[in-house]
């Protein structure tokens, strides 16, 4: 998705805006923009590729100056190039927007402002936003008034920053259905469009809500409704610092993220299981645990590796909670009018908080009535707050484009959950202590399965040059097949399907023969037996086998082409480390492949448009 920054204070606008967009690379662009405001005229410089050919135009193209805005493309109108990229100007060159999201009506806004005469100079939807506020300013006394007009004529979703040479000390930040925030910092205000954007300039954040804009000046901010309603919002502490966005020592933010899961293990289970009895916490649930108690049954909903939890999340409910679990893919459930009403308990996962189809349906189960709560990654994203509660999952912020981290950290978010769920609704239920014991356990098991780095690379060249890959597991590992296939396709571009093991006799298996790789999740678990037969069925038609093992088997070492030993949890828990090597996995073909690991191509990090 598209990256906004915004500057106003003290210092020198530029390098900061800068600064600014290399915090958001991570979220995947094709082009980039700046525009400052000086001596009353605006001044902007766009390219296509990477950050450092902006850095480089801006510093020698524009002037001095305390203001300014600054954008990240993900195309979603128009092909990649400088005429698409943001900042889009007006025909009289004194208004500058930069914008995430896409307007529906732009085409018919469009069409009625050419026949006012105004020229365009790009195929974006977002171009029509810089001329109908040049065309709201012939008739409105100040850019306040026009930019309301403007956006009242606007359908979709936005987060804008505008500048207009007239008002050399206003920067405007608008939002509706993308997020957008205000960073707070000595003598400043900075806007983003996501927390990254602020640091290290802001010490405290401001999150706009869909329908608010704000005027900001040096002295302060001015915050309104699309009605001109003044609003009044508390500032947050801003908790991420400039570290949690630097790769450290690592190559990649992906192999800093896989690696960093000891770590986020802990702190989504810090405070949350009693060391003395194993009993587990959810502070954010408490007051409404009743409620999810009583529900008639649990929907889990969300996105790729987020819906592969949900997956995952069914399983462990139903078998220790005994309460009837569903799980939709958001992007379905939002649009085919379910039967949902206040019986109902919604849970929305997101790791970002601000995926588009997420959202939506967590609005659409919310009207319906039900409880909604949310599995979220970000403090204070936009799932969160419109939640009623929720699980933070704590895992410190995400960079890589492929989730590693924010999934093994949300299955043990669902696993605490089950856990929570199961002593309300049977107390006497023997397994609490045990998954709770063994949860703590993780992060060290987990930093022994890291230990395999080294020999996972070893299997990736022997099959990086693969064209296809199936991943098959059962049970709990169902969903992990799932995760392990989708975190191969999307950093190394090898077609990938995750199936559950027994699918393969209704038709899959025609695919198997000797250049097919085929990775088994295969614990000693209860349906241990069917899977090495499984891997039987493979072996018989010439597949490559691969198995994820949790312990000894002549009958697997010999149909097995590689054997990658995970250390022994119980079944329930054994994903968190099952996905490991998967992961590492990946992420070596891909940089065998030669892939961008952490910005894959035509991929975003968080899917805020729909
Ligand atoms: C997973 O590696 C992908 N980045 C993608 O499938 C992601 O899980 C999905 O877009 C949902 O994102 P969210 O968890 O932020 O809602």
């Amino acid at each position: 998705m598209c990256g906004i920054v915004g500057y106003i204070g003290k210092r020198v606008a530029i390098p900061i805006l800068v600064n600014g967009l290399y915090n958001l690379e991570y979220r995947g662009y094709d082009s980039a923009g700046v525009a400052v405001v000086s001596d009353s005229k605006i001044y902007d410089v766009k390219c296509p590729g990477k950050v450092d050919g902006l850095a480089r135009l801006a510093a020698s193209k524009l002037p001095a100056s305390n203001i300014g805005i600054a954008h990240t493309r993900w195309a979603t109108h128009g092909v990649p190039s400088v005429s698409n990229a943001h900042p889009h100007l007006d025909c009289t060159g004194t208004v500058a927007v930069v914008h995430n999201g896409i307007i529906e009506n732009y085409y018919s806004l469009r069409e009625r402002l050419v026949e006012e005469g105004h020229t365009f100079a790009s195929e974006t939807d977002s171009e029509v936003i810089s001329h109908l506020i040049e065309e709201k300013l012939k008739t409105k006394a100040s850019i306040d008034a026009a930019v309301l007009a403007a956006l009242g004529e606007l359908e979709g979703t936005y987060g804008l920053a505008i500048l207009h040479s007239g008002t050399p000390g206003c920067l405007v930040a608008a939002r509706n259905g993308s997020p957008l925030l205000i960073g707070i910092g000595d003598g400043q205000f900075m806007v983003g469009s996501d927390q990254a954007a602020l640091v290290p300039y802001s010490s405290e954040v401001i999150h706009l809500s869909d329908g608010e804009i704000a005027f900001i000046s040096k002295e302060g901010i001015d915050l309104r409704t699309l009605e001109n309603r003044e609003v009044v919002r508390q500032s947050e502490q801003l908790t991420l610092v400039s570290d949690d966005i630097r790769k450290g020592n690592y190559e990649h933010f992906m192999q800093k993220e896989i690696f960093e899961q000891p770590e986020a293990l802990g702190n989504v289970m810090r405070g949350r299981i009693s060391t003395d009895d194993d009993s587990v916490k959810l502070g954010g649930l408490l007051n409404l645990m009743p409620k999810i108690l009583s529900a008639r049954r649990i929907i889990l909903t969300g996105c790729g590796t987020s819906w592969h939890s949900a997956l995952y999340g069914k399983y462990l409910l139903e078998r220790y909670a005994k309460i009837p679990v569903e799980v939709e893919y958001a992007s379905e459930f939002r649009y085919r009018d379910p039967v949902v009403d206040n019986s109902d308990v919604v849970v929305a996962i997101s790791q970002s908080g601000e995926t588009a189809d997420t959202l939506a349906a967590l609005r659409m189960a919310n009207a319906k009535g039900a409880t909604c709560l949310a599995v979220c990654n970000v403090v204070g994203s936009s799932i969160a707050r419109e939640s009623k509660a929720g699980i933070y999952i704590h895992a410190g912020p995400e960079i890589g484009v492929a989730s590693t981290k924010a999934f093994t950290c949300q299955l043990v978010a669902l696993s605490m959950l089950t856990i929570a769920v199961t002593r309300g609704l049977n107390p006497e239920s023997e397994d609490l202590k045990t998954i709770s014991a063994e949860l703590r356990k993780l992060p060290g098991l987990m930093s022994e399965a890291l230990q395999l780095d080294p020999f996972i690379r070893e299997v990736a060249e022997a099959f990086y040059e693969s064209r296809n890959f199936l991943y098959l597991g059962r049970g709990y590992n169902f969903p992990v097949a799932l995760e392990g296939a989708l975190k191969l396709k999307e950093i190394s571009y090898i077609h990938a399907e995750g199936y559950p093991a027994a699918e393969m006799k209704h038709g899959p298996i025609a695919l198997v023969d000797s250049e097919m790789p085929v990775v088994f999740l295969a614990p000693r678990d209860e349906t241990y037996g069917k899977v090495v037969g499984n891997m039987e069925e493979i072996k018989a038609r010439g597949g490559r086998v691969i198995a994820i093992v949790d312990h000894d088997d002549p009958r697997v070492n010999k149909m097995a082409e590689y054997i990658i030993p995970i250390p022994k949890t119980i079944d329930s828990l054994n994903p968190v480390l099952s996905v490991i090597p998967l992961q590492l996995l990946a992420y070596h073909i891909a940089l065998l492949r030669g892939c961008d690991v952490d910005k894959p191509r035509n991929l975003a990090k968080s899917v805020t448009v729909e």
